[in-house]
């Protein structure tokens, strides 16, 4: 393994791993079936009645609350108080995951947070959105459609307040994201990362070992591990 430098590392391109159809796209019909509709109005209903509760008692009656009606929730997970989250059926946490004040988590296309791994405040985890770009370019943004990709929170993972995490990133285990970050790409593990987009600006271990958890990951996403 080479003897990077942090230097180094930050010119290097920042891997994303191809998941070959994992976009996927929805059309405004189908985002306006009845089953969507009436789902996502009994859900923001029910949420208004919890999401306001503050402090700690706010934290452990939203874990009951919520808890049943999403994908995952793992033992002693938090959710702060008017955090929005939609829809839940999306949304998996991790044991001890923590999302604090005021986020929006866009769930529709999946967003996992693993153990440990959480945000700040006022951060958008955005794994859904409207079509920018479609082959009848000329049609309003807003009858495009939709696309999502999932979005993924390794384990021990921390993102700053007040961040953005588009659509199809994985944050890899332990990495870092700094305040008022825009995301972007995949952060590699043991990475502290910022800026708009986000790119390296320290390492939390040294850098020819994340190079190897890198060279490992790389071969898992290619199934050769
Ligand atoms: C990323 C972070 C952890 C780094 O902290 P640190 O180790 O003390 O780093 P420093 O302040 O010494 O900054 C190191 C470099 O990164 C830059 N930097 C630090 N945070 C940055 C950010 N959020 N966005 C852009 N650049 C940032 C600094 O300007 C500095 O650059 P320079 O070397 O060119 O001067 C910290 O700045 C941060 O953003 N923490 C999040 C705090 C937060 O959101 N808390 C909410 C409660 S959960």
């Amino acid at each position: 393994m080479p003897d990077l430098t942090l230097e180094q590392l930050k010119k290097l391109p920042l891997y994303t791993v191809e998941r070959a159809g994992s976009k996927t796209f929805v059309s405004r019909e189908q985002r306006a079936s009845l089953t969507e509709v009436l789902g996502y109005e009994a859900w923001a209903w029910y949420q208004s009645f919890w999401y306001w509760i503050p402090g700690r008692l706010g934290w452990i009656l939203r874990r009951l609350a919520y808890g049943p009606f999403l994908k995952k929730a793992g033992k002693n997970f938090h959710i702060a108080e008017f955090t929005s989250i939609q829809p839940p059926h999306m949304l998996e946490l991790g044991e001890h995951a923590a999302i604090s004040r005021y986020c929006i988590i866009n769930a529709r296309g999946g967003v996992k947070i693993g153990n440990y791994a959480g945000c700040g405040p006022m951060c958008q985890i955005i794994s859904y959105s409207h079509r920018m770009y479609a082959e009848d370019d000329a049609k309003h943004p807003l009858d495009r459609g939709f696309e999502s990709a999932p979005i993924v929170f390794e384990d021990d993972v921390w993102v700053g307040a007040h961040c953005t995490i588009m659509m199809g990133v994985t944050l890899h285990r332990g990495s870092i994201i700094g305040a008022g970050s825009v995301v972007t790409s995949d952060i590699p593990p043991y990475v502290i990362a910022a800026g708009a987009p986000a790119r390296p600006i320290m390492l939390r271990k040294p850098a020819e070992e994340i190079m190897a958890l890198i060279e490992v990951e790389k071969q898992k996403a290619m199934g050769g591990a």
